[in-house]
This record gives structure tokens, sequence and C-alpha cells, in this order.
């Protein structure tokens, strides 16, 4: 009896874990139901109702109109977990104290594994549920440029594909909970110096190869709504600009959902009505005219209100807010999973650069630990701050491994250095949005570093930033480096967890990691003179710049591969404290005209452990200029020691295709294509041609 009882439970756990969502997982209205049940509502609204419903209120809000009875939507900033944003109206009451703090995005995109991004925004979906947040700005989809950009933890790396693999899966696990998900920012910026006044040129091609790709993913994975950028677009602010919203996104793309203009972006509120924009944000931005003075000269029509406010009325009746309770409290009790998925994120996410083998360091041999990161946890500043709670420290979480073998001291001398077995140097950066952030650490830190690991060949480096950091000067002596990015609150554990080997690391660099900044193809993206930190109050004060995206569709390792440049890491770089062979490739065309490709993996060391295999399609001889590879899919797989998989992908000749801008149009052209499967951008061991 007792075995049949356990064999129920487990049965019933199984198909729990197989099913942990599916019983409450959200369904969105279909479009045709939500925007039929939305011209219902609108034929009721007056003009004035309609004209304050394209503003947004209270900084967070879309207007509510109690007369209609529809409630006022609230949304809330991502890419660290859930901002609890301060300011909220005081007939709001909050009800979450506190949230969860979760990796930066780009750590997120360090894990290369899509199930994971879907459950961080399961979990970040259901903190919103809790708080009452309807829509989460974000994930932040910027392709990574230039790694001065101050913004790119908040985003998901350099390289289209797995931005929008990741984001997609965000999408759809942030939106399982009912909470809309808002993709952003729509699109070139990719630059943080005086960012309202920046005006990406960027050429047709480039737009639909690099930068449109991971939006198309999202919009596809039935993303909600979207936030448009802060600059200029060749020439006119992105959330003003018909070609981009009316054009692109709508036309091309089929976005049917809401669109809203970034905070204070909009300088020119009749060109915006034309847009194609939904609603302008935070709407309490004074920019002269209002939208009814607009309506009343004849400068807009009712058609075009309507098509303003339809967008956002079916946007919040298919999500369902004006029909299911704000708040649903049973989301809380699910927050202290959340500190599970954090952790897991973290763990998988922190990319070993570079071990001579220190790593995973055994316990007996003393320890010095220094640097900037011992007991203040890493973290992003912005409107993405999250200060979370129960927040891991380094220090703390050595000492708990280590114990009296960790000394902790903040300002060694190089005499200690020189003393200790082994040191552990943490570093980085504190970036923020609205400024740049030097590629270079400040001088005086670089040198402190230098001399650190010149003192003591034992010294492991860990490295907390938000985008790729100067490392050459350091790089070669350093025993091993650690790239932690920004780790949220369970991020530090999880270090100290990789450094003692409990956790075997997996994570694998989202962008490249120059040796010098003036190799980047972004270098000359600032005016000559120009300042990271923007000294203006008034950003609008400053004279409009051009930002040439002369690299074209060589973005990242497209361009370090084409240009013959070697990065100091390569995009898809990450070790572990196995080994990994690949082995036994085959790639064909299939009859029905697929491109088929298998190869194994096989685990060579002696623990188990994760690999992510990627796979990169160059063709061989191009009608235009293109990347010499390309990443068109990726695998994230865990085997035992001694354990081989074999690996199949498939890929659509479509997706091998670019942009033909004579055509404008996707083309694929028939000929010689090289596919290489490998473990980095710059590590593809297995070669096969095929014919198209
Ligand atoms: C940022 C957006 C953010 C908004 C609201 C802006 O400054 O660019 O990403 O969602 O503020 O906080």
């Amino acid at each position: 009896m007792r075995k049949i009882i356990n064999l129920l439970s487990a049965a019933a756990a199984f198909l729990a874990g197989l099913n942990i969502y599916a019983a409450e997982d959200f369904r969105i209205m279909d479009c045709e139901t939500a925007y039929h049940k939305a011209d219902s509502i609108l034929k009721t609204f007056s003009v004035e109702e309609k004209c304050l419903m394209v503003r947004g209120y209270e900084k967070f809000f879309i207007r509510g109109y109690a007369n209609h009875g529809l409630r006022p939507v609230f949304m809330c900033d991502a890419s660290m977990g859930l901002r609890l944003s301060e300011k909220l109206p005081e007939n709001l009451i909050r009800q979450l104290d506190s949230s969860t703090a979760f990796p930066s995005s780009v750590l997120l995109a360090s894990t290369f594994n899509p199930e994971l991004s879907y459950e961080y925004a399961r979990a970040l979906g259901e903190e919103c549920r809790a708080g009452g947040v309807d829509i989460l700005l974000g994930p932040g989809i910027n392709i990574t440029r230039q790694a001065r950009c101050g913004r790119t933890f908040e985003y998901m790396g350099e390289d289209p594909y797995l931005t929008g693999t990741m984001a997609a899966e965000y999408v759809r696990g942030l939106q399982s909970t009912g909470t809309a998900a808002c993709i952003k920012h729509f699109i070139g910026n990719q630059t943080e110096w005086y960012r309202k006044s920046s005006n990406s040129i960027i050429d047709p091609r480039t737009i639909h190869e690099i930068y449109l790709p991971a939006f198309k993913k999202c919009i596809d994975a039935g993303a909600m709504s979207l936030m448009t950028a802060y600059n200029m677009l060749n020439g006119t602010h992105a959330g003003e600009n018909r070609e981009l919203i009316k054009g692109i996104l709508r036309e091309e793309l089929g976005f049917k959902w809401l669109v809203m203009s970034d905070w204070e972006s909009i300088w020119d509120l009749e060109r915006m009505v034309h847009s194609g924009q939904n609603i302008e944000m935070p709407g309490d931005w004074d920019f002269g005219t209002g939208v009814q003075e607009l309506f009343d000269e004849g400068k807009i029509t009712m058609e075009e209100l309507d098509d303003m406010v339809r967008p956002i009325l079916a946007t919040c009746i298919a999500m369902g807010f004006y029909e299911r309770p704000q708040y649903d409290s049973s989301y809380s009790e699910r927050i202290p999973e959340h500190v599970k998925t954090a952790r897991k994120v973290a763990r998988e996410g922190i990319v070993l650069l570079k071990n001579n083998g220190i790593l995973p360091l055994s316990g007996g041999k003393k320890i010095l630990l220094t640097g900037k990161f011992i007991d203040e946890v890493p973290r992003g500043k912005g409107s993405s701050i999250v200060t979370g709670y129960n927040n891991t420290l380094l220090g703390r979480e050595l000492a708990g491994i280590y114990g009296d073998d960790l000394l902790v001291c903040k300002n060694p001398g190089l005499e200690e250095i020189r003393k200790a077995e082994v040191v552990i140097l943490s570093c980085g950066t504190v970036d923020s949005e609205n400024r740049e952030r030097p590629f270079e650490l400040p001088e005086e830190e670089e040198k402190w570093i230098c001399s650190v690991v010149e003192a003591n060949p034992n010294t492991i480096i860990v490295m907390n930033t938000g985008n790729a950091t100067r490392m050459t000067a350091f790089n070669d002596k350093a025993a091993a480096i650690l790239y932690g990015w920004y780790p949220g609150q369970e991020g530090q554990a999880a270090m100290a967890e990789i450094i003692s080997g409990a956790v075997n690391p997996s994570g694998k660099l989202p962008l490249t990691i120059e040796k010098n900044f003036a190799d980047s193809p972004g270098a000359n993206t600032l005016p000559k003179g120009a300042q990271f930190f923007n000294e203006l109050k008034n950003e609008r004060m400053i004279k409009f710049y051009d930002v040439h995206y002369d690299e074209g569709v060589l973005v990242g390792y497209r361009w370090y591969d084409t240009k013959g440049i070697e990065p100091l890491y390569h995009f898809g770089h990450g070790l572990s404290y196995t080994s990994f062979s690949l082995g036994k490739g085959m790639a064909e065309v299939t009859p029905d005209g697929r491109i088929k490709c298998e190869v194994t993996l096989r685990n060579t060391g002696r623990r188990e452990g994760k690999e992510v295999v990627q796979l990169y399609v160059g063709e061989k001889s191009p009608s235009v200029v293109r990347p010499v590879k390309e990443l068109k899919a990726f695998r994230k797989v865990s085997l035992a020691p001694g354990e081989r998989r074999r690996l199949e992908f498939v890929i659509e000749p479509d997706e091998i295709g670019f942009w033909d801008s004579a055509e404008n149009g996707w083309k694929t052209n028939g000929g010689k294509y090289v596919i290489s499967v490998g473990t980095s951008s710059g590590d593809t061991p297995l070669n096969m041609e095929i014919s198209l």
C-alpha cells in the first residue's frame, strides 16, 4: 500500500513539476475581439476623455475613467527585477514592501538558457501581480554596439539572434502571469550621452539585420506593448517617427498593441499624433500645446485621435485589466521561490573568462579578499534600480565557506598582497542610464589591479560591471577572471559557490570584450571632446549630434571576425570546471530545402557541467559585404562526466538571408555556406560546407 501511495505522490509531483504554471497560465484575448470591445467603449468617450487618455498621468499610469468602468493601469520598470516606483498616487496603497533584486538582463543573456529566461520573467510577472503592476517596462532589447553605453546591463548583448531568443521567452514567461511586457527602446538607442539629442543614422539593411530582429521575435511571441526610444532615428525622434512607427512597426512587423513614448521624449505633439504613437509618457511633461488644443485648431482629426486611443484600450482589454482584480495576493506566496530563481540565474550567468587551474579554490589556503564590492551589492543605477532584501555579500559568503582562512582587508599594502597564498580582488563599475561609462577603469584602479597581479600570481579577479571593460593590462598575469555583471541579491552567494566549486560555471559572454576601445566599431560614437557624464540638467539644451552607424551590419563579433581584429574575449566565450569535446559533425540540405546539422558533444572532464553549443553560418561568396559568420542556433546542454549527446539543429533557408536594399526585402542567395559549430565565436572547430 505504502508503495502505491509513494508511486502516486511521485507521479503527482512529476506532473506538477511539468505543469507548474499550466493551470494558472493567463490567456490573452484575441486581437479581433479586443478591438471590437475597444471600439464599443471608444464610441462612448468624449473628445476630452480621448485627448487625456493619449497622455500618461501620475508618472506611471494610463488614465482610467470610473464612469466607463475603466481603472487606471499601472506600470513599473524592469531590467534588474521589479522596481517599485517611489511615487505612487496617494489613493494607491502599495501592496508589496519589497521586490526581489534579480540579476540584470545582460547576466540573464549570459546564461544562454531560454528556459531560464522564461522562469526569470515568470517570477517577475508574479511579483507584478502581487504588487498590482499591470505592465512591466521591459525587456530592454537594444543591441550592444559599443562598450561605453551606460545601459548595456539592461540589455541582452550584441547578437540579434541571442537577444531575440532570450527576450521572446522572457515575454512569454512574463505574460503567462497576466502582466504585459513592454519591449524597449525602439530603436537605435545605443548611446546614453545626451540621448535625447542623438541622431542615430542607420541604413535600412542594418536596421533590418541587426536592430529589428529581436523586436520581431518578441512581437511574434505576443509582446503586448512597446516603448519608443529617446534618440532620433535618421533625423526624426523615434517617438514621433511615422516611418518607424506606422511604417516599420505597424505595417512591416504587424504590431497591433500599445505603443508608448519613453519618458519625456516627445518634442512635437502634433508630429507624434501623426506618427502612430499611442501615448505620451509620463504625461506631465510640459511641451506647450495640449492634444485638445491641436484638435480644436483642426490640426489633428477625430480619426487620428481614435487611432491613438483604440490600441490603448484594446491592449488593456485583451490583458483583462478592466475585468480582473488588479492585485492577486496569491502570487505573494510564490515570492520565496523567486529568490531561488534569482540564485539559479546568477549561477548560470556568471562567466569564467580565464582560469590557470586555481579555481575551484579548495580550502586550507590563506586567502586575502580585497577590492570594491566586498560588502556592497554591485548594481547598475537609473530607472531600473532594485534594492532587494537579504542581499548576499561577497565578504560574508566567502567567510562562510573559508572561515578563518579568509582575511578581508579593504586597503592592503603590497606586502600583504605578496604574503597571501591567494588574493581575490573585486573590481568593477557602477553603470547608469543617462550617461556613458569609459571602457577603461579609472587609471588609479587599473594601476592598482596591475600591481596586485604583479605582486601575487595567485590573484583571482572578480569583475562586476555592466558592459565590456578593458582588462588588457592585467589579463595575462591574473590567475583567473570571473565576470559577474550585476548579479542581484543572490549573486554574490552564487559567485562564492563558483569560486569554491560548489557550482560549476556555465555562463557565456553575450558580447565581445575588445582589447582596446579603438578596436570597436562604435569607437567614434561620441562627438570629439565629449565628457561621459551629461553635465546639463536639461538634456534638450544640447545641440543635436549625429551618430553614424558606419560599421553597418558588422556589429560585435561580426566586426572583429570580418576585420580580423583579435579581441581579448570572444562573444560566446566562457569556461567550465570540466572539459568538453565536439565531434562527428554533419551538415546537409534536406529534401525539403532545410539545413540540418548534427554534432556530438562529450563531457571529457571529471565533473558534471553545462556547455553551450553554438552554430554559426557564413555565406562563402556573398553578393554584398556580409559577416564571416552569424549565430543562428545554440543549445545549452548538461552532461555527466563521460556522457555524450548527439544534437540536431534545423535551420530554415530564410533564417540565413540578408536584407537586399535594392529589392527592399529579405533574400537568401543560392551557393555555398559554411556551418561552423563551436563553444564560442572564436572557437568553432567544426566547419562544414553546404550548397543551397
Ligand atoms: C527610461 C525607460 C524607463 C522610463 C520610466 C526612462 O528614463 O529610458 O527605460 O522605462 O524612464 O522609468
